[in-house]
């Protein structure tokens, strides 16, 4: 592709809600144990939104953060993506409610679905604009309120999400600076229904009956499954088209789905532990958030050092998969 320009990633940031749930706390509720959700998962504790928090609230605090870091003026956003999957409201999107808060009023919005993968599926929608020369900056968030669609009776999914936003601002250079060294995305119709959140329940003619709640449902195991057979295929595709070497990748942020996919991936790849960032004990699964949390968590704890070559993978329901390599001085 002719790049007129690339792409720099100015300022990853992150937000948590403050209500903490522990393990323990969910042994109160159903039948489980802190011992099995930890080594089947790796999850110790994660955040709900609790108070008058919302994926709203969290997005503003992500994104104020993002912008502050970068200089950048809320008027000179261009566009808005947010990428989620659990918005506050079916309608104003997401990005809407969040250019009026930031007074980002010359700014074009609109939100993104593709689940965990929303992320990088917002990484590579946003380089597009960039590209073309027809946006300058871009704020990109990635948000997740899974805590609302929870069965909190059902033990083998509401032990492993939690709720949190994360963003960066993108911003145009010069195409020889271009930090994106490429991305590949991926999509397989999830024809089984193993991964789903109906919205679907009140139709017309059954408009009086009580409305059924809308839960996550998945089949775990098919999910496990979808996750360690696409993530070192989609790998190996990357570092082909990019031209380098495992060996050569500084960090690999994986979608933080469970520590188990992690650590078989990593197994796979070949991927010293000290080269993959995990946060998943402290926040679960945040879905569209999981990949900015990580990147923001392994900065804090220094073990993104700038530069880095960061391979980014997502997977998550669609079904959707997708990686990229950025190659950015991080802040
Ligand atoms: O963002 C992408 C979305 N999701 C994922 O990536 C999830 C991928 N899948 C997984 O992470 C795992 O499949 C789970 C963590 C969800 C489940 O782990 P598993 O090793 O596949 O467990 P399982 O479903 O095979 O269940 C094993 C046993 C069952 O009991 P029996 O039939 O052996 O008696 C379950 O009923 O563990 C039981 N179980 C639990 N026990 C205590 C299931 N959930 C729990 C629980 N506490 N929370």
């Amino acid at each position: 592709m002719q790049k007129n320009y690339g792409v720099k990633f100015l300022s990853f940031s992150g937000a948590l809600p403050s209500k903490v749930v522990k393990n323990t706390d969910l042994e109160k509720l159903f039948d489980t144990t802190d011992e099995w959700i930890y080594t089947r998962t790796g999850i110790k504790e994660r955040r709900v939104v609790d108070n008058g928090e919302s994926g709203l609230s969290l997005s503003l605090q992500t994104a104020k953060d993002s912008l502050n870091k970068a200089k950048i003026d809320p008027k000179a956003i261009d566009l808005i993506i947010v990428s989620t999957a659990t918005p506050d409201k079916l309608y104003p999107s997401m990005s809407c409610m969040l250019q009026g808060l930031l007074g980002a009023s010359n700014a074009a919005c609109f939100d993104l679905s593709a689940a965990c993968s929303g992320f990088i599926f917002g990484i590579a929608t946003a380089s597009q604009f960039i590209y073309t020369g027809q946006y300058k900056n871009i704020l990109l968030v990635g948000v997740d309120i899974h805590s609302r669609f929870l069965d909190w009776n059902e033990r083998s999914v509401a032990v492993l999400f939690g709720d949190g936003a994360g963003s960066v601002v993108m911003s145009s250079c010069m195409a020889k600076d271009d930090e994106l060294m490429g991305f590949i995305l991926r999509s397989e119709s999830d024809t089984k229904l193993d991964l789903t959140l109906d919205n679907e329940n009140v139709t017309f003619s059954q408009f009086k009956n009580q409305i059924s709640p809308n839960f996550v449902k998945m089949n775990g195991k098919a999910i496990y499954q979808f996750a360690l057979r696409v993530v070192p295929e989609i790998t190996n595709q990357i570092l082909d088209k990019v031209n380098l070497s495992i060996d050569q990748i500084d960090c690999l942020v994986l979608h933080q789905a469970n520590q188990r996919i992690i650590d078989a991936v990593s197994e796979r790849l070949n991927i010293p532990k000290s080269k993959v960032l995990s946060n998943i004990q402290n926040v679960g699964n945040t879905s569209a958030a999981s990949i900015p949390l990580a990147i923001v968590d392994g900065i804090k704890s220094k073990r993104i050092k700038s530069p880095c070559k960061m391979l980014l993978i997502g997977f998550g329901a669609g079904l959707t998969w997708g990686a990229s390599i950025i190659d950015c001085n991080i802040n």
